[in-house]
């Protein structure tokens, strides 16, 4: 193996966890700001014991001086080495002072102090989490450091007219020579990560709030002034999510403002820095002429996650990085809740399972599989994961579940009082929850500290002499490299069932009626559970909303299957049913058998006519798993045949359904008049996406005609951007002119930009990847901007599997090329994108060995980022 100097130092171990030697009760913070050149001088009130040295990250600073209680550090006293700055002969209550300059416009991994645009007409901002504070000053930066923060911040007033940080206003001035100045003061300690500021020339538009508490809040959003009338549908976001979080969980907001930026060039989707959130542009924009539906959503989405975790990640933070799920997975879960809350309670559950299927499993599956809280690390940003988050949130809502609403206030209530203002760990979480209920919830720990999916195994057994009918449940994790042992965890199985004529039987368990749905926990590897009174032989209906993150095993015939998607009357299980069935499908399609693909084509054939069926929940039953989904059902796999198999069943699909009705259905759901943006409005564009997209499977002119003149009336993105992929994907020719008036339409937006770019990714097989190359020489194209990096090499690689996995290797070769140039420009996102190889291992035998190649190639490269090689060497092993 080539040496890899970066991955050879020793990873952060968990149990090495102690706590911090040195604290900071205050830190008062000196911002001289300028775009090339900044200074940093930053006041430290300590807190220890004389005799342990102090020692700050410092990373990429320029240390200009140093001195304790306001007195010149004599040189004998301090060292720095190895990005760290060691002190000795500290005194408790002593103040360190420092000071430092960094470069805000070099800086293009985006962490620390960056310059956000261009130099002329772009803004300052910082980004802290996981590890960022220590590119900006000397301090120790982990998240159980928790301090008052004093920030003032001084620059040109032309250049940078507003600046921002932080906490409370606490006081602007002018200076000299054309600058000014303006303090604020955060009255909650708080880890570093939660710091931020923003300088430059900003719009703004502004609400006031009036929390339960009676605290009077002024919301600010600031964007450049071009987008500041798109900030509108987050400010309203923004003012759904504080009450909601006031009514839920009874936690007000606790500073006089709420700040919140937008800017375009940003790693992550958003971040919750303490009274000021700074947004990836992607998720708080929102006009109808160039934000889909989806993205809509997603905006509310994320502007609530980051507003949650003012109480769930800074009030209540981490004592260590370890325990990021206890405020990621919290997040996600209270932004689930939220979005049910806000929009259809069914549809999202249906949007974050399959969401969980595509990221969460794979990565489960594979060589980057880790326990929602690892037990070791080398790069943190690297575990800002799937399994964090959307795992994470799975056995939060287990947790949830298992204790019920109230039950789960009240524990919510007491894990907030009892951490207020601390670092927090996942057994401080369980504890609180199971003590305000009297309930011992440890044994979900097992969850938090193991990987991999469990299998759970049904089977059913009905014995018609003394009408009982026995469901044994097993389980089984299959073992991974640091795991070779997995135990069994508590499994919440929700269940029902049903007759033959699909009505829900009521259940009689243990001696008990239980109306027609019931939980029962698998605490062990088996158990069997006997229902009496059982008329006849039920098909049982499983895991119902999915209760537990599993991968269910169960021989259904495909007609019991059916039978489940016709008749739940619960959304989310009709769905659930069908996908099953579509899996069957995919299997019959590949052996050539047909029983699941006529009863999954049959079953949605009679949904399609079903009066009264929701829109929305019709697109997605006609939607089948995606194809990183049905590639765990093949053994060597080949992307290009599941693409095939994919579009062949869905064909099948809308045969049996008949390119008559649909081109019907079609043309019904045109919708005349303004854009509607509510519900109703949504559920249709989707339902007539799904429709489109089946009919260019079955009469290919008919829908590109249509996708055509769709694309050319369409009243808002979503159907701009249906119609421009379905021309794109299906090699229309009409599609060329499309993409060149959705280029000279939209060409000053960089979001919508984006998306031509990543429409044009998707296009399916081997064409893709000579589409990428020509779109890298494209002007618009950049590897500096993490959006349009992902929009073109990110949509390529993780979402297009018969474009990327191409049978010569070229797709591997391309990866991996741009990830080694953009390792030295961004780590964070280099390492992100790399991702995409994950799974190579079960490919068929040919794209292995070419994956395997390119993967090894990339990290004999000298000089990868930490970033990059710890991704890059753990995908190759094993
Ligand atoms: N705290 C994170 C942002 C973050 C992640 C900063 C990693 C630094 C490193 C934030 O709360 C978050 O989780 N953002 C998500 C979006 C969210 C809606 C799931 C993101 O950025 O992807
Ligand atoms: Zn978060």
């Amino acid at each position: 193996m080539p040496a890899r100097p970066e991955t050879s130092a020793a990873p952060i171990r968990l149990a090495d966890y102690t706590p911090p030697a040195w604290r900071v009760s205050d830190v008062a913070l000196e911002f001289d700001l300028g775009i090339d050149s900044s200074e940093v001088t930053a006041h430290l009130t300590l807190h220890g014991a004389a005799d342990a040295p102090l020692r700050l990250d410092g990373e990429g600073l320029e240390l200009l001086s140093i001195a304790v209680d306001g007195a010149p550090l004599d040189p004998g006293r301090w060292r720095h080495t190895d990005n760290v700055l060691e002190v000795s002969g500290m005194r408790d209550g002593s103040v360190l002072t420092t000071r430092v300059r960094v470069q805000p416009a070099a800086n293009t991994a985006l962490e620390g102090l960056y310059l956000s645009g261009s130099r002329e007409t772009g803004f300052l901002l910082t980004q802290c989490e996981a590890e960022g504070f220590r590119h900006i000053t000397f301090f120790p930066d982990r998240p159980d450091v928790l301090a008052r923060y004093t920030v003032t911040l001084r620059a040109d007033r032309a250049r940078f007219p507003v600046l921002l940080a932080g906490g409370n206003p606490d006081g602007t001035g002018e200076l000299p020579d054309g600058r000014h100045w303006a303090r604020f003061v955060d009255p909650h300690p708080k880890p570093c990560y939660l710091f931020a500021l923003v300088a430059g020339r900003l719009e703004k538009i502004e609400r006031d709030y009036v929390t339960a508490e009676g605290r009077a809040v002024k919301l600010v959003i600031w964007s450049e002034a071009n987008a500041i009338d798109s900030c509108h549908y987050a400010m309203d976001a923004l003012e759904r999510s504080m009450r909601w979080d006031e009514q839920a969980y009874g936690r007000s907001y606790d500073l006089d403002v709420f700040h919140v930026v937008a800017t375009h060039d940003f790693n992550m989707g958003a971040m919750e820095n303490k009274g000021l959130n700074i947004f990836n542009a992607k998720y708080l924009l929102a006009d109808p002429d160039t934000t889909t539906d989806d993205e809509y959503k997603a905006v509310e989405a994320v502007v609530a996650h980051e507003y949650f975790h003012n109480w769930s990640g800074n009030r209540v933070t981490c004592r260590d990085w370890f325990q990021l799920s206890l405020k990621e997975g919290l997040t996600v879960f209270r932004e689930q809740q939220f979005s049910a809350d806000m929009n259809s309670p069914s549809l999202k559950r249906i949007e974050d399972v399959a969401l969980l299927r595509r990221a969460q499993f794979p990565e489960d599956a594979g060589p980057l599989a880790h326990p929602v809280r690892p037990s070791e690390y080398r790069e943190i940003n690297n575990f800002y994961t799937a399994t964090v988050y959307e795992k994470g949130a799975e056995l939060v809502r287990m947790l949830a579940g298992r204790l019920g609403t109230e039950g789960f206030r009240r524990g919510m209530d007491r894990y907030f009082a009892d951490n207020d203002g601390r670092a927090a760990t996942l057994e401080d979480f369980l504890g609180a929850l199971g003590a305000a209920n009297g309930i011992d919830l440890m044994p979900y720990l097992a969850w938090y500290g193991q990987s991999g999916t469990p299998r759970l195994r049904a089977r059913g057994r009905y014995d018609e002499g003394t009408q009982r009918y026995t469901l044994t449940l097993s389980q089984y994790t299959p073992p991974s490299a640091s795991q070779p042992d997995k135990h069994a965890v508590p499994i919440p199985v929700k269940l029902a069932l049903f007759d033959r004529d699909g009505n829900m039987l009521p259940l009689h368990l243990d001696g008990h009626a239980h109306d027609t749905e019931t939980v029962v926990v698998l605490d062990a590897s088996e158990r069997s559970f006997t229902f009496e009174q059982v008329p006849h032989a039920p098909v049982p209906s499983l895991l119902r909303g999915f209760s537990a993150p599993v991968l269910l095993e169960c021989d259904y015939a495909p007609a019991e299957l059916a039978l489940l998607l016709t008749h739940d009357p619960d959304g989310f299980n009709r769905w659930e049913a069908g996908q099953q069935l579509a899996a069957r499908a995919f299997d019959d399609c590949r052996t050539g058998g047909a029983e699941a693909l006529d009863a999954w084509s049959g079953a949605l054939k009679r949904l399609f006519v079903e009066p009264g069926l929701d829109a929305a929940l019709l697109a997605d039953l006609l939607t089948p798993p995606g194809e990183i989904e049905l590639a765990e059902r093949q053994e060597a796999v080949d992307p290009a045949q599941i693409h095939e198999l994919r579009q062949a069943m869905q064909s099948r699909l809308g045969r049996v359904i008949g390119a008559e009705a649909l081109e019907r259905r079609y043309r019904e759901l045109y919708a005349p008049g303004p854009l509607a943006l509510d519900a109703a409005g949504k559920a249709r564009r989707r339902l007539q996406r799904r429709v489109l997209e089946l009919l260019a499977l079955v009469a290919v002119d008919t829908a590109h005609a249509l996708a055509d003149a769709q694309y050319r009336s369409a009243k808002g993105m979503t159907d701009r951007l249906a119609a421009l992929g379905v021309l794109v994907r299906g090699g229309a020719a009409e599609a060329t002119d499309a993409l060149a008036d959705f280029r000279r339409r939209h060409a000053d937006n960089p979001l919508a930009m984006d998306k031509w770019f990543a429409v044009q990714a998707q296009i399916p097989g081997e064409p893709a990847l000579g589409r990428v190359q020509a779109l890298e020489q494209d002007p618009a194209f950049t590897l500096k901007n993490p959006n349009r990096a992902r929009a073109l090499l990110g949509t390529f690689a993780s979402g297009n599997p018969s474009g990327f996995h191409r049978a010569d290797g070229a797709g591997y070769r391309l990866l991996a090329e741009r990830l080694a140039t953009l390792d030295s420009l961004n780590p964070q996102i280099a390492a992100r994108l790399a991702t995409a190889f994950n799974g190579w291992q079960r490919l068929e035998p040919v794209r292995r060995d070419m994956a395997r190649q390119a993967l090894s190639d990339l990290a004999g490269r000298p000089g990868l980022s930490r970033n990059l090689s710890e991704i890059v060497a753990s995908v190759l092993s094993r």
